[in-house]
């Protein structure tokens, strides 16, 4: 693997899985591969799960990780192609991704999308800019439209939830939106959508408000359903998320609390496993009650994120 933004960058998924939940038995198996390599984690916005699990991730197969807080204590990065740089930005990323390609043997990124404008969200151009411009590998951290580390910690968690029953049956993975009172990117529900769709082994709804339809690109494949009840009924996982309108891009349509996902919501379901990728706003997108009970993978899911960056990242080293 080279780059890895999205489930495509994935040759073999199954592969990759379990290559995480082998490390997750022997985190230091693999501690010379990366020995005197380094890996620059640059951040535009705030992370707490992402960069912490990527720091042990590389540390754990003997790398050297250095975190730059670009967004707050870097240079203005410039993207546009031909822009005058008379306003506020003070470098171009043509100028400093090139420089980090010499530092670095693996570059990480995290970029968070705007918002206003969905056609430059949806192009990543940052992401992709780094990627022309700076010559080694390069990892999403969560890009502008997608959440690639997240969503394969969503898998591994699935696959050691699995009782023996999928023997028998397909199991139901619900996608569910919820509440928020600020408006957030669709990138952690595209990204979920694109990897259940790339795993294939569960029967797939998405239930939301009238409005809410993500892009078709990563939900072809999976069921929507506007009645969150029905959506829910039978189902083994549900994974609860906040996501803005896509078609009326990044608008909130609808506050209404009766979303949030409760104990009597799941009454229906087949005593479903509830995930979330967190930070989650208690007692707005999912109730305290079901969050604090046995049924939450929550914090499963968060500590699994270490596994995923060191599959990842392993997979890459060994390509080099
Ligand atoms: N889930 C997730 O990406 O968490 P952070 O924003 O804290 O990294």
């Amino acid at each position: 693997m080279r780059h890895f933004i999205s489930a495509a960058d994935v040759p073999n998924l199954d592969a990759l899985v379990q290559k995480a939940l082998d490390f997750k038995k022997f985190p230091f198996s693999q501690k010379q591969i990366g020995s005197n390599k380094r890996i620059g984690l640059l951040f535009l916005n705030p992370s707490m799960r992402t960069r912490l699990s990527t720091q042990v991730a590389a540390q754990n197969l003997g790398m050297e990780a250095i975190v730059f807080n670009i967004g707050s204590e870097g240079w203005a990065l410039e993207f546009a192609e031909d822009a005058i740089m008379n306003g506020t930005t003070v470098e171009h990323v043509k100028d400093a991704a090139p420089i980090m390609g010499q530092y670095f043997d693996i570059l990480a990124i995290r970029t968070f999308p705007s918002l206003k404008s969905r056609e430059d969200d949806y192009s990543e151009r940052y992401i992709q800019q780094f990627i022309n411009y700076c010559g080694i590998p390069v990892v999403s951290l969560e890009s502008a439209t997608l959440h690639p580390l997240q969503s394969l910690t969503d898998i591994i968690t699935m696959e050691e939830t699995i009782a023996p029953w999928t023997e028998t049956r397909r199991p139901k993975v619900v996608l569910s939106w919820a509440p928020h009172v600020k408006p957030l990117p669709q990138c952690v529900a595209n990204s979920f959508a694109q990897w259940v769709n790339k795993w294939g082994k569960a029967d797939f709804v998405i239930t939301h408000p009238e409005g809410y339809e993500l892009d078709t690109a990563f939900t072809n494949g999976a069921t929507i359903e506007h009645d969150q009840q029905k959506a829910l009924q039978d189902a083994d996982f549900v994974y609860v998320k906040n996501w803005s309108s896509y078609n009326d891009y990044g608008k909130i349509l609808c506050s209404d609390p009766a979303w949030m996902l409760t104990t009597a919501s799941l009454n229906v379901t087949r005593k479903a496993r509830v995930m979330h990728c967190l930070p989650v706003r208690r007692n707005v997108e999912l109730s305290s009650e079901v969050l604090d009970s046995p049924a939450s993978l929550v914090t499963q899911q968060a500590s699994n994120r270490v596994w995923a960056a060191q599959a990842v990242l392993h997979s890459i080293l060994e390509a080099y």
